[in-house]
């Protein structure tokens, strides 16, 4: 799908998550009309856009029916600056550890990231012949180095010393030859392995990468200076020609656009389209009143509602506001309930949605039918050893109904049961599929049944995991 997502229909997008996500057709709604209506926003004129506000969302649902995953999903299909966070990361301001502006500094990084993607894709094809002619030359004067074939003139001054008249009008011919010929054996890899001393951009400072995410931003001090978010520094280095290759495009790419411009059109993409993803909103809404922790939660609460509300937060790339952000919240709240936010917080997440728990017939579907379905991942897996599975109609049946009742009996950890059951089914043939001789096995439902039949019973009448 090359549209950028505001610009599908919210039917558009409903049927694109529909080809991951089983089910939950309102959560898919929502998300759908709240981008739909951010394209809306902006085919506004200036001047009554800025009047229009996002509808934040909050998803509320029991743990693994598809909130991440519905965010996962979009992030894919939104080629606008998409970030998911977990709400437990952060700690209140003053404490040690992330404050929640972080976030909007993450959203910032990604637009840059976003934006400089593209725009290398777009001189990608000029790089390329830039870098191609680079490495013709170093390999030509390389050869000529070791095998001139044609010495320049070389004439003497009056008083005896000898100088260069410089190359004549066939030595440039014959060059331009040589090195159409050198281009052509390259593009046929016949240089792959001869090795080249090339300056290479030597990533930044590994000191600075460690400590710029959680500390030095945050203590105030501008990381711009210490380490740019454009590494530039250069080091020789002794590649082969099929290592150079990639590097230099890369850098003749990197020289070709131009970094401030970049940043300011990320700033602006972020700030009009931008998308977090607030994840586990849940578990930051404890009663307060408490100890411990839980001072600290709704100091998070509190640091939220101006960021979720519109200010401006300070990233490297420059100051970047946040009223047209939209949030997505997401919450499993069955400890806490979103009453137990603080009511600001409840009041910049109007939208509600109730994510419904998966049945059995849900199960069945998400074994065979999302694009990703777990059958299809174990399939491609083992093809790559030559080892064909095949599940019959029934043997998903029996999958699904053993992750009912295993569900129900212990703990109701949504579709995530799935995958335990699979992993339990699948064990032996992951194990064994190098030395294996049946190279097509086929699941019915009696094979799971044997395989698995007396787990569940275990599982479900003691304390047996699964
Ligand atoms: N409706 C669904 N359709 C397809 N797959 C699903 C669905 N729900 C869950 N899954 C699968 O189950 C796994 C867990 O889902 P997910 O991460 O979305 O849970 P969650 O709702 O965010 O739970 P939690 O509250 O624990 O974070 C994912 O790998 C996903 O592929
Ligand atoms: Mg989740």
């Amino acid at each position: 799908m090359s549209l950028p997502i505001e610009e599908l229909t919210p039917r558009q997008i409903v049927s694109e998550l529909n080809r991951y996500i089983v089910g939950q057709d309102n959560a898919k709604r929502a998300v759908a009309v709240a981008l739909r209506n951010r394209y809306r926003r902006l085919k506004l004129p200036a001047s009554e856009r800025d009047d229009i506000l996002p509808k934040n969302i909050l998803m509320i649902g029991p743990t693994g029916v598809g909130k991440t995953e519905i965010a996962r999903r979009l992030a894919q299909l939104a080629r606008a600056p998409f970030i998911k966070v977990e709400a437990t990361k952060f700690t209140e301001v003053g404490y040690v550890g992330r404050d929640v502006e972080s976030m909007i500094r993450d959203l910032a990084a990604s637009s840059v990231r976003l934006v400089e993607r593209e725009k290398m894709e777009e001189v990608w094809p000029e790089a390329e012949r830039r870098a191609i002619e680079r490495i013709v030359e170093m390999i030509d004067e390389e050869i000529q180095r070791i095998e001139p074939d044609d010495e320049p003139d070389a004439s003497e001054d009056e008083d005896g010393t000898p100088f260069f008249t410089g190359f004549r009008h066939e030595d440039l011919v014959k060059r331009a030859e040589r090195r159409s010929r050198i281009e052509r054996e390259l593009l046929e890899d016949l240089h792959d392995d001869r090795i080249l001393e090339i300056y290479v951009e030597e990533s930044s400072n590994p000191f600075f990468q460690v400590f710029t995410p959680g500390g030095m931003e945050e203590m105030g001090i501008d990381t711009n200076q210490l380490a740019s978010p454009f590494p530039s520094k250069h080091v020789a280095r002794k590649i082969t020609v099929r290592e150079a290759r990639e590097s230099l495009i890369d850098d003749e790419a990197r020289k070709m656009i131009d970094k401030a411009s970049i940043q300011r059109e990320a700033i602006t993409r972020a700030e009009q389209t931008g998308i977090i993803f607030l994840d586990e909103l849940d578990k930051v809404a404890g009663k307060s009143g408490g100890s411990g922790p839980d001072v600290s939660r709704e100091g998070v609460q509190r640091d939220l509602l101006p960021i979720i509300e519109g200010s401006t937060v300070a990233t490297k790339f420059g100051p970047c506001r946040t009223d047209h952000i939209l949030f997505i919240a997401a919450g499993a709240f069955h400890i806490s309930k979103p009453s137990d936010l603080i009511p600001e917080l409840q009041g910049r997440l109007p939208i509600r949605v109730q994510l419904d728990s998966l049945n059995e017939s849900d199960f069945r579907r998400i074994l065979f039918e999302p694009k990703n379905a777990l059958t299809r991942q174990y399939t491609r897996l083992l093809e790559m050893e030559g080892v064909q599975i095949s599940f019959t109609s029934d043997a998903l049946d029996t999958i699904a109904r053993y992750a009912t009742e295993v569900n129900s009996k212990t703990e109701n950890i949504g579709a995530r049961r799935l995958h335990t059951i699979m992993e339990r089914l699948l064990e032996d043939v992951l194990f064994e599929a190098p030395e294996i001789d049946r190279k097509e096995i086929r699941y019915t439902a009696a094979t799971v049944e044997q395989r698995l039949g007396k787990l569940v019973h275990d599982v479900t009448s003691s304390n047996v995991v699964l």
